[in-house]
């Protein structure tokens, strides 16, 4: 799955099309470097870990209505949605109430919502993806533009998008996607999870929402439950140690000048786009 793929330097790819090339990213963890190599594909960065997957994903993947995959960059919010979102799906089979027994406290929510991108790093990702159940739950960090036509275009497979600035929102079908905001959750995860329900189709009847469903799902996927499960403090489900998905979970963890950069970078990059913020 590798064929198409021709690696070379930054600029290249400007008179080659859609070739990727590779840098480093120094990440904040640089316990692994290798992690952090992102290549430049379809125009846009993506976690060389991730790549085959994605090639994988755009040849083979095959949608089937119920789909919901949970779309987001990384550090915008994605463990926190991946357990939102199953509980919620899977409360049914496994009441939210029920902690104890709940697969949340035994599996990083990485485990319980697979990325894609892992499921078909090595060419077998279709055979696992037919074998779930629907309705299918599944994760991903690939940005809207390498996503495939079978994702963009089935109707019956909607999108869940998380970040954590809006700054590059644009006007999306409804029906389609569901943009969520990281602030906004922590603001109000009440309605944001009600939200969620309603959008892939199970949403809370006023029985349940009389029984504080709603609220268990939100107590059992907080970041201090979360955080302080074994299987979160130990452990890893997916590229990186577990418990490098929970640091502080707030937000305004920046400071004035750290922010007046950010926001000179947002600005050059939309100039002349329309987008504004
Ligand atoms: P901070 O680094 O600001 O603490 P992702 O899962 O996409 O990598 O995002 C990680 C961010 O989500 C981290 O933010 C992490 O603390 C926060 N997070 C993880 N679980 C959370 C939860 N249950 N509630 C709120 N924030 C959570």
């Amino acid at each position: 799955c590798y064929q198409p793929i021709r690696w070379c330097r930054p600029g290249a790819e400007d008179s080659a099309g859609a070739v990727p090339h590779i840098t480093i990213v120094p990440g904040r963890r640089p316990s692994d470097p290798e992690l952090w190599v992102r290549c430049y594909y379809q125009g846009t960065w993506v976690l060389a870990p991730h790549l085959p997957g994605i090639v994988s994903i755009q040849q083979s993947f095959v949608p089937r209505r119920g789909d919901v995959v949970l779309a987001s960059p990384p550090k915008c919010g994605t463990t926190w949605l991946k357990a939102l979102a199953f509980a919620t799906v899977a409360r049914g089979a496994y009441p939210p109430g029920d902690t104890e027994r709940h697969p949340l406290s035994r599996l990083n929510p990485h485990e319980c919502v697979p990325f894609m991108e892992m499921l078909f790093a090595d060419g077998s990702g279709s055979g696992k993806m037919d074998a779930l159940p629907s309705p299918r739950l599944m994760a991903t960090h690939m940005p809207h533009s390498v996503l495939p036509p079978s994702i963009k275009e089935n109707a019956g497979c909607k999108i869940i998008y998380v970040c954590r600035e809006p700054k590059d929102m644009q006007a999306a079908n409804p029906e389609k996607v569901l943009f969520l905001r990281y602030d906004e959750m922590l603001r109000d995860p009440v309605g944001n999870v009600k939200k969620l329900a309603q959008f892939v189709g199970q949403p809370f009847s006023p029985a349940e929402e009389d029984a504080g469903v709603v609220m268990d799902v939100v107590r059992l996927c907080s970041f201090d439950k979360l955080k302080n499960l074994e299987i979160n403090k130990a452990g890893s489900g997916s590229l990186f140690a577990n418990d490098s998905y929970f640091r502080k979970g707030g937000v305004g963890d920046w400071t004035p000048d750290m922010a007046r950069r950010l926001d000179a970078v947002v600005d050059d990059k939309l100039r002349g786009s329309g987008l504004s913020f």
